[in-house]
């Protein structure tokens, strides 16, 4: 697997999701764009392409945000919506870290250009392993919300099994999706609390591998909170299943990683993945990027078809 990029794998994922995949989802339709614009697939494929091929590192922030997006008011593109007063989900704490919201200017522009104006900016999130379309975009979006809504990397298994159900997504879902985690950077910020003190004993989190904590200190010092680490060293550029080798050893980065190894559910979901070494992760995570695209989809009147991703008409 070492030799693949991340675009390789995101598009073997795409084909993999189409192949699966045929099926319509509640008032969503497989392939309703592709239908009545048969150019706009090839559209938005070729300015992600040119976009992630300028600059890898693009690719993971956008995955990012589509979980983002539908943790928060559903697959909605609320996430993208401006506040003049800075109360919009994007101005909340979390998005301070996220990358990569000029790559979705692009492609709407681009799309506007090959079918006017008629593709809503949610649709726009997820290319590559989906061709469910058809959706609105919402006109709310509420900084307080994104804050309570998502789930913080200190997050115990509790909090995690919940959040998910919430939104309708199971254990498996839970694992497979955090497997996301082999591609992209971190922040110290999202993860210093468990080098330093951890327990108020001047100690790392005894969760956490200790050679691994001993890395993590020398690139991250006390009260570093801006730089960065790669979040699956060694391959984080590479989509595969060595987040979940990773994690068996204890050597995920955050709190939420290392938790997924306190449930006898999750733990064993996650060994059966780094032991099965790739086919049924990619499978497994096309279908569970397929359900995380369902959340509180909005494709009646509750929505609209925003000409700006910015901004509500
Ligand atoms: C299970 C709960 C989750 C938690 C607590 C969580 C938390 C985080 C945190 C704290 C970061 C690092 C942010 C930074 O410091 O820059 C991050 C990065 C990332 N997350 Fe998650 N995440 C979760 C689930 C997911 C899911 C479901 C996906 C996608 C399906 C995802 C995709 C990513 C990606 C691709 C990055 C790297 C971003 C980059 O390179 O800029 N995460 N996550
Ligand atoms: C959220 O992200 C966008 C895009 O990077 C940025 O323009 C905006 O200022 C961010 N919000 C805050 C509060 O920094
Ligand atoms: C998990 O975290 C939540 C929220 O911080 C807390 O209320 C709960 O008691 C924790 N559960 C366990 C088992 O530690
Ligand atoms: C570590 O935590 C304890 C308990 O919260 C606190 O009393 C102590 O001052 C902290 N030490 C440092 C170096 O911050």
């Amino acid at each position: 697997m070492g030799s693949l990029t991340v675009l390789l794998q995101l598009t073997l994922l795409v084909s993999f999701a189409i192949l699966i995949f045929q099926a319509n989802g509640q008032g969503l339709k497989v392939g309703f764009y592709p239908y009545k614009w048969p150019n706009l697939e090839p559209v938005i494929k070729d300015v992600i392409y040119k976009v992630i091929s300028e600059d890898r590192t693009l690719a993971p922030p956008l995955q990012r945000m589509h979980f983002h997006d539908c943790f928060i008011r559903g697959c909605e593109g609320s996430f993208l919506l401006e506040s003049p007063t800075k109360q919009a989900e994007k101005d909340a704490f979390p998005n301070l870290t996220l990358r990569g919201f000029q790559i979705l200017d692009k492609v709407k522009l681009a799309v506007e250009k090959a079918c006017s104006g008629d593709v809503s900016s949610a649709d726009i999130m997820g290319p590559f392993w989906e061709v469910e379309t058809g959706r609105k975009d919402g006109k709310v979006s509420i900084l307080n919300e994104a804050l309570t809504g998502l789930i913080p990397p200190s997050a115990n298994i509790s909090t995690l099994k919940k959040g998910f159900a919430d939104r309708g997504l199971n254990m498996k879902d839970l694992v497979v999706l955090s497997g996301s985690h082999t591609i992209g950077i971190s922040h110290c910020s999202s993860f210093s609390n468990r080098l330093y003190n951890f327990t108020g004993k001047n100690d790392a989190d005894p969760t956490l591998d200790s050679e691994y904590a001993a890395k993590l200190k020398q690139k991250c010092k006390p009260g570093d909170q801006n730089s960065i680490v790669e979040m699956d060293p060694g391959s984080f550029k590479t989509f595969d299943v060595s987040y979940f080798t990773l994690v068996a050893k204890r050597r995920g980065l955050f709190e939420s990683d290392a938790a997924l190894l306190n449930d006898g559910e999750t733990k064993a979901y996650l060994k059966f993945q780094a032991l099965n070494k790739g086919p049924t992760f990619f499978k497994d995570f096309g279908e569970s990027m397929v359900k995380m695209g369902r959340i509180g989809v909005i494709t009646g009147e509750g929505g609209e078809i925003r000409k700006v991703c910015t901004k509500v008409n």
